[in-house]
Protein backbone atom coordinates (compact mmCIF):
# COMPACT_ATOMS: atom_id res chain seq x y z
CA UNK A 1 0.00 0.00 0.00
CA UNK A 2 1.10 3.40 -0.96
CA UNK A 3 2.40 5.59 1.90
CA UNK A 4 0.64 8.80 2.21
CA UNK A 5 2.45 11.96 1.99
CA UNK A 6 1.43 14.64 4.83
CA UNK A 7 0.53 17.41 2.07
CA UNK A 8 -2.11 13.82 0.73
CA UNK A 9 -3.62 13.72 4.29
CA UNK A 10 -4.03 17.68 4.64
CA UNK A 11 -5.78 17.51 1.65
CA UNK A 12 -7.94 14.84 2.73
CA UNK A 13 -8.89 16.63 5.51
CA UNK A 14 -9.29 19.44 3.77
CA UNK A 15 -12.15 17.97 1.41
CA UNK A 16 -13.49 15.92 4.90
CA UNK A 17 -14.15 19.67 5.94
CA UNK A 18 -15.53 21.05 2.64
CA UNK A 19 -17.66 17.82 3.03
CA UNK A 20 -18.96 18.69 6.10
CA UNK A 21 -19.89 21.79 4.63
CA UNK A 22 -21.42 20.93 2.19
CA UNK A 23 -23.60 18.42 4.12
CA UNK A 24 -24.58 20.69 6.43
CA UNK A 25 -25.59 23.26 3.56
CA UNK A 26 -27.89 20.71 2.36
CA UNK A 27 -29.65 19.95 5.80
CA UNK A 28 -30.16 23.40 5.56
CA UNK A 29 -31.97 23.97 2.75
CA UNK A 30 -34.54 21.38 3.47
CA UNK A 31 -35.24 23.83 6.45
CA UNK A 32 -35.20 26.94 4.01
CA UNK A 33 -38.35 29.00 3.51
CA UNK A 34 -40.13 27.86 0.09
CA UNK A 35 -38.88 31.05 -1.59
CA UNK A 36 -35.30 29.84 -1.88
CA UNK A 37 -34.58 27.02 -4.18
CA UNK A 38 -31.89 25.27 -5.61
CA UNK A 39 -31.44 26.45 -9.41
CA UNK A 40 -29.74 25.56 -12.72
CA UNK A 41 -28.95 28.59 -15.02
CA UNK A 42 -27.24 29.58 -18.48
CA UNK A 43 -24.93 32.16 -18.52
CA UNK A 44 -27.08 34.69 -21.91
CA UNK A 45 -24.49 37.63 -21.28
CA UNK A 46 -21.11 38.52 -20.58
CA UNK A 47 -18.79 41.59 -20.61
CA UNK A 48 -16.01 42.91 -19.13
CA UNK A 49 -16.82 46.06 -17.20
CA UNK A 50 -13.13 47.65 -15.85
CA UNK A 51 -9.95 46.10 -15.63
CA UNK A 52 -11.22 43.65 -12.85
CA UNK A 53 -15.10 43.80 -13.05
CA UNK A 54 -17.02 41.54 -14.65
CA UNK A 55 -20.68 41.36 -15.73
CA UNK A 56 -22.59 38.56 -16.46
CA UNK A 57 -26.37 37.76 -16.85
CA UNK A 58 -27.77 34.48 -15.86
CA UNK A 59 -31.07 33.56 -17.10
CA UNK A 60 -33.40 30.45 -15.22
CA UNK A 61 -36.99 29.19 -15.07
CA UNK A 62 -39.26 29.79 -12.39
CA UNK A 63 -37.17 32.14 -10.14
CA UNK A 64 -38.93 33.13 -7.07
CA UNK A 65 -40.31 36.76 -6.05
CA UNK A 66 -36.82 38.46 -4.69
CA UNK A 67 -35.94 42.35 -4.07
CA UNK A 68 -32.90 44.72 -3.67
CA UNK A 69 -30.17 43.57 -1.22
CA UNK A 70 -30.80 40.01 -1.93
CA UNK A 71 -27.92 37.74 -3.09
CA UNK A 72 -27.69 34.46 -4.65
CA UNK A 73 -25.04 31.88 -3.35
CA UNK A 74 -23.40 30.64 -6.61
CA UNK A 75 -21.07 27.15 -7.25
CA UNK A 76 -18.18 27.76 -8.74
CA UNK A 77 -17.71 24.83 -10.90
CA UNK A 78 -19.37 22.66 -13.46
CA UNK A 79 -22.66 21.30 -11.58
CA UNK A 80 -21.65 17.92 -12.64
CA UNK A 81 -18.35 18.45 -10.38
CA UNK A 82 -20.30 18.00 -7.47
CA UNK A 83 -23.17 15.64 -7.37
CA UNK A 84 -25.22 14.14 -4.84
CA UNK A 85 -27.10 11.06 -4.68
CA UNK A 86 -30.22 12.31 -3.82
CA UNK A 87 -31.62 10.90 -0.45
CA UNK A 88 -28.27 10.29 1.19
CA UNK A 89 -26.06 13.05 2.16
CA UNK A 90 -23.24 10.26 2.84
CA UNK A 91 -22.90 9.50 -0.66
CA UNK A 92 -21.93 13.20 -2.23
CA UNK A 93 -19.20 12.46 -4.79
CA UNK A 94 -17.06 14.86 -6.24
CA UNK A 95 -14.13 15.20 -8.58
CA UNK A 96 -10.97 15.36 -6.34
CA UNK A 97 -8.76 16.18 -9.06
CA UNK A 98 -10.48 19.96 -9.82
CA UNK A 99 -11.28 20.41 -6.38
CA UNK A 100 -8.58 22.58 -5.80
CA UNK A 101 -8.98 24.88 -9.16
CA UNK A 102 -12.69 24.73 -7.78
CA UNK A 103 -14.06 25.57 -4.46
CA UNK A 104 -16.66 23.31 -2.87
CA UNK A 105 -17.98 26.12 -0.96
CA UNK A 106 -20.63 28.74 -2.54
CA UNK A 107 -19.95 32.56 -2.88
CA UNK A 108 -22.27 35.16 -2.25
CA UNK A 109 -23.14 37.54 -5.28
CA UNK A 110 -25.60 40.40 -4.67
CA UNK A 111 -28.21 40.52 -7.90
CA UNK A 112 -27.05 43.26 -9.37
CA UNK A 113 -30.55 43.98 -11.45
CA UNK A 114 -33.04 41.31 -12.51
CA UNK A 115 -35.30 41.36 -15.37
CA UNK A 116 -38.49 38.85 -15.68
CA UNK A 117 -40.16 37.79 -19.11
CA UNK A 118 -42.86 34.89 -18.83
CA UNK A 119 -41.66 32.22 -16.58
CA UNK A 120 -37.83 33.31 -17.45
CA UNK A 121 -35.78 35.76 -14.94
CA UNK A 122 -32.34 37.27 -16.61
CA UNK A 123 -30.30 38.24 -13.05
CA UNK A 124 -27.26 40.45 -13.42
CA UNK A 125 -24.22 39.85 -11.69
CA UNK A 126 -21.23 42.40 -11.72
CA UNK A 127 -18.27 40.62 -9.83
CA UNK A 128 -14.64 41.78 -9.16
CA UNK A 129 -11.89 38.91 -9.14
CA UNK A 130 -10.32 38.45 -5.92
CA UNK A 131 -9.75 34.56 -5.53
CA UNK A 132 -10.50 31.69 -6.92
CA UNK A 133 -14.61 31.13 -6.95
CA UNK A 134 -14.18 34.92 -8.85
CA UNK A 135 -12.03 33.96 -10.97
CA UNK A 136 -14.02 31.22 -12.32
CA UNK A 137 -16.76 32.94 -13.28
CA UNK A 138 -15.04 35.68 -14.98
CA UNK A 139 -13.74 33.29 -17.49
CA UNK A 140 -17.29 31.87 -18.18
CA UNK A 141 -18.40 32.60 -21.43
CA UNK A 142 -22.23 32.39 -22.77
CA UNK A 143 -23.77 28.82 -22.89
CA UNK A 144 -22.11 27.89 -19.57
CA UNK A 145 -24.28 26.13 -16.61
CA UNK A 146 -24.17 27.76 -13.51
CA UNK A 147 -25.85 26.46 -10.43
CA UNK A 148 -26.54 28.52 -7.47
CA UNK A 149 -29.23 28.75 -4.10
CA UNK A 150 -31.32 31.88 -3.95
CA UNK A 151 -33.00 34.74 -3.82
CA UNK A 152 -31.34 34.62 0.38
CA UNK A 153 -31.09 37.33 2.84
CA UNK A 154 -33.17 40.14 4.07
CA UNK A 155 -33.63 43.31 1.92
CA UNK A 156 -33.51 46.64 1.94
CA UNK A 157 -36.97 48.24 3.29
CA UNK A 158 -38.59 50.20 0.59
CA UNK A 159 -39.22 53.80 1.29
CA UNK A 160 -42.70 55.74 0.55
CA UNK A 161 -42.75 57.01 -3.04
CA UNK A 162 -42.71 61.01 -1.85
CA UNK A 163 -39.01 60.10 -0.09
CA UNK A 164 -35.82 61.07 -0.92
CA UNK A 165 -33.48 58.11 -1.61
CA UNK A 166 -29.60 58.53 -1.67
CA UNK A 167 -27.82 55.54 -2.80
CA UNK A 168 -24.08 55.13 -1.40
CA UNK A 169 -21.89 52.32 -3.52
CA UNK A 170 -18.09 51.78 -2.62
CA UNK A 171 -15.98 49.98 -5.50
CA UNK A 172 -17.83 46.41 -6.28
CA UNK A 173 -20.92 47.45 -3.40
CA UNK A 174 -22.09 48.87 -6.62
CA UNK A 175 -24.74 46.18 -8.05
CA UNK A 176 -27.48 45.66 -5.04
CA UNK A 177 -27.55 49.64 -4.88
CA UNK A 178 -27.99 49.52 -8.71
CA UNK A 179 -31.07 47.25 -8.43
CA UNK A 180 -32.56 49.17 -5.98
CA UNK A 181 -31.95 52.71 -7.71
CA UNK A 182 -33.68 50.96 -10.43
CA UNK A 183 -36.64 49.67 -8.26
CA UNK A 184 -37.30 52.81 -6.80
CA UNK A 185 -36.73 55.39 -9.48
CA UNK A 186 -39.29 52.86 -11.70
CA UNK A 187 -41.69 53.54 -7.69
CA UNK A 188 -41.87 57.02 -8.95
CA UNK A 189 -38.93 57.80 -5.73
CA UNK A 190 -36.71 60.94 -6.26
CA UNK A 191 -33.32 58.85 -6.20
CA UNK A 192 -29.57 60.26 -6.06
CA UNK A 193 -26.50 58.29 -6.43
CA UNK A 194 -22.88 58.36 -5.23
CA UNK A 195 -20.65 55.99 -6.75
CA UNK A 196 -17.20 55.69 -5.56
CA UNK A 197 -13.53 54.07 -5.97
CA UNK A 198 -9.81 54.24 -4.89
CA UNK A 199 -9.44 55.32 -8.82
CA UNK A 200 -11.06 55.32 -12.35
CA UNK A 201 -9.62 51.46 -12.77
CA UNK A 202 -11.28 50.23 -9.86
CA UNK A 203 -15.10 51.82 -10.70
CA UNK A 204 -17.62 48.88 -11.65
CA UNK A 205 -19.25 50.34 -14.18
CA UNK A 206 -18.51 51.25 -18.33
CA UNK A 207 -17.30 54.44 -18.78
CA UNK A 208 -18.95 55.05 -22.26
CA UNK A 209 -17.20 58.50 -23.24
CA UNK A 210 -15.79 61.39 -21.08
CA UNK A 211 -18.29 63.80 -19.46
CA UNK A 212 -18.31 67.21 -19.45
CA UNK A 213 -20.56 67.80 -15.97
CA UNK A 214 -21.37 65.82 -13.13
CA UNK A 215 -25.43 65.82 -14.37
CA UNK A 216 -24.30 64.04 -17.87
CA UNK A 217 -23.04 61.42 -15.41
CA UNK A 218 -26.19 58.84 -15.64
CA UNK A 219 -25.61 58.96 -19.54
CA UNK A 220 -22.24 58.22 -19.15
CA UNK A 221 -21.65 55.31 -16.95
CA UNK A 222 -24.91 54.12 -18.85
CA UNK A 223 -25.05 51.89 -15.43
CA UNK A 224 -29.02 53.16 -14.29
CA UNK A 225 -30.09 53.73 -18.02
CA UNK A 226 -33.20 54.49 -18.60
CA UNK A 227 -33.75 55.17 -15.28
CA UNK A 228 -33.65 58.67 -14.33
CA UNK A 229 -31.31 58.63 -10.89
CA UNK A 230 -28.68 61.55 -10.74
CA UNK A 231 -24.87 59.60 -10.35
CA UNK A 232 -21.96 61.69 -8.68
CA UNK A 233 -18.60 59.82 -9.32
CA UNK A 234 -16.11 59.96 -6.46
CA UNK A 235 -12.55 59.04 -7.03
CA UNK A 236 -10.22 58.90 -4.17
CA UNK A 237 -7.31 60.28 -6.78
CA UNK A 238 -9.33 62.41 -8.71
CA UNK A 239 -8.78 60.40 -11.67
CA UNK A 240 -12.29 60.26 -12.66
CA UNK A 241 -15.56 62.73 -11.25
CA UNK A 242 -14.92 64.20 -7.90
CA UNK A 243 -11.75 64.27 -5.66
CA UNK A 244 -12.55 62.70 -2.46
CA UNK A 245 -14.45 59.69 -0.84
CA UNK A 246 -18.23 58.73 -1.19
CA UNK A 247 -18.88 60.57 2.39
CA UNK A 248 -17.18 63.83 1.07
CA UNK A 249 -20.09 64.14 -1.75
CA UNK A 250 -22.87 62.64 0.92
CA UNK A 251 -22.08 65.33 3.76
CA UNK A 252 -23.28 68.32 1.49
CA UNK A 253 -26.72 66.74 0.10
CA UNK A 254 -27.27 65.61 3.76
CA UNK A 255 -26.14 69.23 4.52
CA UNK A 256 -28.63 70.26 2.13
CA UNK A 257 -32.06 68.14 3.65
CA UNK A 258 -34.48 70.03 4.55
CA UNK A 259 -36.85 69.84 8.21
CA UNK A 260 -39.72 67.35 7.45
CA UNK A 261 -38.30 65.94 4.33
CA UNK A 262 -38.31 62.20 4.35
CA UNK A 263 -34.90 61.03 3.09
CA UNK A 264 -33.17 57.74 3.41
CA UNK A 265 -29.87 56.29 2.99
CA UNK A 266 -29.30 53.28 1.52
CA UNK A 267 -25.13 52.31 1.45
CA UNK A 268 -23.18 48.75 0.29
CA UNK A 269 -19.22 48.44 0.28
CA UNK A 270 -16.27 47.99 2.38
CA UNK A 271 -16.94 48.06 5.70
CA UNK A 272 -15.23 51.43 6.61
CA UNK A 273 -17.14 53.04 4.18
CA UNK A 274 -19.97 51.76 6.12
CA UNK A 275 -18.97 52.79 9.02
CA UNK A 276 -18.30 56.23 8.20
CA UNK A 277 -21.78 56.84 6.17
CA UNK A 278 -23.65 54.97 8.65
CA UNK A 279 -22.35 57.97 11.30
CA UNK A 280 -22.71 60.37 8.92
CA UNK A 281 -26.31 59.89 8.67
CA UNK A 282 -26.32 59.48 12.49
CA UNK A 283 -25.02 62.81 12.95
CA UNK A 284 -27.62 64.45 10.43
CA UNK A 285 -30.50 62.58 11.95
CA UNK A 286 -31.02 60.64 8.64
CA UNK A 287 -32.03 56.88 8.59
CA UNK A 288 -29.32 54.50 6.77
CA UNK A 289 -29.64 51.46 5.41
CA UNK A 290 -26.15 48.98 4.95
CA UNK A 291 -26.06 46.25 2.61
CA UNK A 292 -22.82 44.09 4.58
CA UNK A 293 -20.67 41.79 4.02
CA UNK A 294 -19.03 38.81 5.47
CA UNK A 295 -17.07 35.60 4.54
CA UNK A 296 -20.42 33.34 4.42
CA UNK A 297 -20.07 29.34 4.15
CA UNK A 298 -23.66 28.20 3.81
CA UNK A 299 -25.62 31.73 3.00
CA UNK A 300 -28.29 29.81 5.23
CA UNK A 301 -27.72 30.00 8.94
CA UNK A 302 -26.31 27.13 9.17
CA UNK A 303 -22.20 27.72 9.72
CA UNK A 304 -22.41 30.67 11.90
CA UNK A 305 -19.06 31.60 10.05
CA UNK A 306 -21.18 35.23 9.09
CA UNK A 307 -21.78 37.15 12.36
CA UNK A 308 -22.31 40.74 12.81
CA UNK A 309 -22.10 42.38 16.08
CA UNK A 310 -25.66 43.92 16.73
CA UNK A 311 -27.24 46.76 19.53
CA UNK A 312 -30.37 44.59 21.43
CA UNK A 313 -32.49 45.83 24.13
CA UNK A 314 -34.10 42.52 24.84
CA UNK A 315 -30.27 40.81 25.47
CA UNK A 316 -28.76 40.30 28.52
CA UNK A 317 -25.70 42.59 27.43
CA UNK A 318 -27.43 44.68 25.18
CA UNK A 319 -25.53 43.10 22.65
CA UNK A 320 -25.95 39.78 20.00
CA UNK A 321 -24.92 38.45 17.07
CA UNK A 322 -26.91 38.50 14.14
CA UNK A 323 -26.24 36.27 10.86
CA UNK A 324 -25.49 38.33 8.13
CA UNK A 325 -26.57 35.36 5.79
CA UNK A 326 -30.25 35.58 7.35
CA UNK A 327 -31.07 38.45 9.22
CA UNK A 328 -28.74 40.65 6.55
CA UNK A 329 -27.36 41.53 4.77
CA UNK A 330 -29.37 44.80 4.78
CA UNK A 331 -28.74 46.43 8.67
CA UNK A 332 -30.50 49.66 10.36
CA UNK A 333 -26.89 51.34 10.88
CA UNK A 334 -27.82 52.47 14.13
CA UNK A 335 -27.93 49.04 15.55
CA UNK A 336 -24.92 47.67 14.25
CA UNK A 337 -22.12 47.95 16.46
CA UNK A 338 -18.15 48.65 14.79
C1 LIG B 1 -24.07 39.21 0.72
C2 LIG B 1 -22.82 39.34 -0.15
C3 LIG B 1 -22.95 39.84 -1.43
C4 LIG B 1 -21.81 39.95 -2.24
N1 LIG B 1 -21.95 40.46 -3.50
C5 LIG B 1 -20.89 40.55 -4.32
C6 LIG B 1 -21.03 41.05 -5.64
O1 LIG B 1 -22.12 41.42 -6.08
N2 LIG B 1 -19.92 41.11 -6.42
C7 LIG B 1 -18.67 40.71 -5.95
O2 LIG B 1 -17.70 40.78 -6.70
N3 LIG B 1 -18.52 40.25 -4.69
C8 LIG B 1 -19.60 40.14 -3.88
N4 LIG B 1 -19.44 39.63 -2.61
C9 LIG B 1 -18.11 39.19 -2.21
C10 LIG B 1 -17.86 37.80 -2.84
O3 LIG B 1 -18.70 36.86 -2.22
C11 LIG B 1 -16.39 37.42 -2.63
O4 LIG B 1 -15.61 38.30 -3.40
C12 LIG B 1 -16.16 35.99 -3.10
O5 LIG B 1 -16.75 35.10 -2.19
C13 LIG B 1 -14.67 35.73 -3.19
O6 LIG B 1 -14.51 34.40 -3.63
P1 LIG B 1 -13.13 33.93 -4.25
O7 LIG B 1 -13.17 32.44 -4.27
O8 LIG B 1 -12.86 34.63 -5.53
O9 LIG B 1 -12.08 34.47 -3.23
P2 LIG B 1 -11.36 33.64 -2.05
O10 LIG B 1 -10.24 32.88 -2.66
O11 LIG B 1 -12.39 32.91 -1.26
O12 LIG B 1 -10.84 34.84 -1.18
C14 LIG B 1 -9.84 35.74 -1.64
C15 LIG B 1 -9.58 36.74 -0.54
O13 LIG B 1 -10.73 37.58 -0.31
C16 LIG B 1 -11.22 37.46 1.03
N5 LIG B 1 -12.68 37.45 0.98
C17 LIG B 1 -13.47 36.50 0.45
N6 LIG B 1 -14.78 36.81 0.58
C18 LIG B 1 -14.82 38.00 1.20
C19 LIG B 1 -15.88 38.86 1.66
N7 LIG B 1 -17.17 38.56 1.53
N8 LIG B 1 -15.51 39.99 2.30
C20 LIG B 1 -14.23 40.30 2.49
N9 LIG B 1 -13.20 39.54 2.08
C21 LIG B 1 -13.48 38.40 1.47
C22 LIG B 1 -10.67 36.15 1.52
O14 LIG B 1 -10.54 36.14 2.93
C23 LIG B 1 -9.32 36.10 0.83
O15 LIG B 1 -8.37 36.89 1.48
C24 LIG B 1 -20.55 39.54 -1.76
C25 LIG B 1 -20.42 39.04 -0.46
C26 LIG B 1 -21.55 38.95 0.34
C27 LIG B 1 -21.41 38.43 1.72
S1 LIG C 1 -23.17 32.05 6.06
FE1 LIG C 1 -23.52 30.28 7.20
S2 LIG C 1 -24.65 31.03 8.89
FE2 LIG C 1 -24.44 32.75 7.63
Amino acid sequence: MLEQTRSQQYQKAHHRGFLRASVSTITAMASLEQTSALFRSTVIRRRSVSVEHFEITLAVNGFPAAAPGQFIQLLHHEPHAFEMNQGDANLIQFNTDTISENPLLRRPFSIGALRRSGDQTEIDIIGRVIGIGTAWLDALRVGNSVDFIGPLGTPFRLPPKNARAILVAGGVGLPPIRWLGMTLTDMGVDCRAIIGAQRRELLPVIIKQKPTNFAEFQHILGDFEPHPVHVIVTTDDGSFGMKGRVTDALAPILCGTTEGELVQVFACGPEPMLKAVGELCEASNVSCQLAMERVMGCGMGTCQSCVVPVKDDAASDGWRYALCCREGPVFDSRVVIW
